[in-house]
């Protein structure tokens, strides 16, 4: 009965944000929406005419490291019930896919949907590619929370509701106690590398490489460069095209790159069989 009601409240909301959708121009950027199987897209234009339209500035800007102004709309105007969900996935164009949990979503670092102007759209992520826009997720007071920089999605397409990563895909479960290394190292490696690399076949990050399968970093990296590697890729190998960022002491502390080293070693282990091509 209670879900009944939740639902047709939900409901509620949604056409009351669409009454104020008026038509737009057919290449106008649209936001993606899937919540409880329903899907909306929102057009670049209905969210900039939403009262709750502010210019904020952001100081740190882990994107483009300055300080950046942007005109930006609450999360909470968009997607005003979602305590009922574990987290949302904010998924880009380019294969980068953030599984954000409802309660830093809900917490005082107060997360805002940036929006690209037309006709004005922002520098360059990189020299010749294209801006974070049109939506991007910037926090107000990201040390509030310790957000960390994997949780500044840019370039964002769609957010949909999901369960953890871990029930969607069992796969990624190290066979240890909850308490222990190896699980915990799991947990980081949801909050940090799920975003680019998927590991023994499950996750949604798609612009790095499986890390269990075929083979598993520590399977043929020694271990003192797999740790400079995690910590600064380009102490290792250098490339203009070069994507993975460096994960320093303040984002993933050195119990956590343990855990996490504890979990790749315990996962290639359990690898899950290769199909032969
Ligand atoms: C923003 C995306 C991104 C994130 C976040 C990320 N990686 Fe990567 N990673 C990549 C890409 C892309 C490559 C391939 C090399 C490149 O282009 O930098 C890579 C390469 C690697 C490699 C080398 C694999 C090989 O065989 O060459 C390892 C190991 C690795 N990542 C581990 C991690 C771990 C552990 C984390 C989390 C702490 C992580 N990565 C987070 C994108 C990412």
């Amino acid at each position: 009965m209670h879900s009944i009601i939740f639902r047709a409240l939900r409901l509620l909301l949604c056409v009351a944000l669409l009454i104020g959708v008026t038509v737009h121009a057919a290449n106008d950027p649209v936001l993606q929406l899937q919540l409880n199987n329903q899907k909306q897209k929102l057009a670049r234009a209905d969210l900039l005419r939403l009262p709750a339209t502010r210019t904020i500035t952001i100081p740190d800007d882990p994107v483009y490291k300055r300080t950046m102004t942007y005109t930006a709309v609450p999360l909470s105007a968009i997607l005003r019930d979602i305590r009922s969900f574990h987290s949302l996935q904010f998924k880009a164009a380019d294969g980068f896919a953030a599984d954000i949990p409802v309660n830093l979503l809900l917490s005082a670092s107060e997360p805002w949907i940036a929006i690209e102007p037309a006709g004005k759209p922002w520098p360059e992520v990189k020299p010749g590619g294209p801006s974070a826009g049109a939506f991007y997720l910037v926090w107000l007071a990201p040390e509030k929370s310790g957000i960390t920089p994997e949780q500044w999605p840019f370039q964002i397409v769609s957010i949909s509701d999901v369960a953890p990563l871990q029930q969607r895909y069992p796969q990624i479960v190290p066979d240890a106690a909850t308490d222990s290394p190896a699980y915990r190292g799991m947990q980081v490696f949801a909050m940090q590398c799920a975003v680019c690399h998927r590991i023994n076949g499950g996750g949604d990050g798609t612009i790095g490489p499986d890390l269990n399968k075929p083979f598993n970093p520590t399977e043929y990296f020694q271990e003192d460069f797999l740790r400079k590697l995690i910590r600064d890729p380009a102490s290792v190998r250098t490339w203009p095209q070069s994507v993975m960022p460096g994960f320093s002491e303040s984002t993933l502390s050195s119990v956590q790159l343990d855990d996490l080293l504890a979990y790749l070693r315990q996962i290639a282990r359990q690898k899950t069989p290769v199909r032969p091509e």
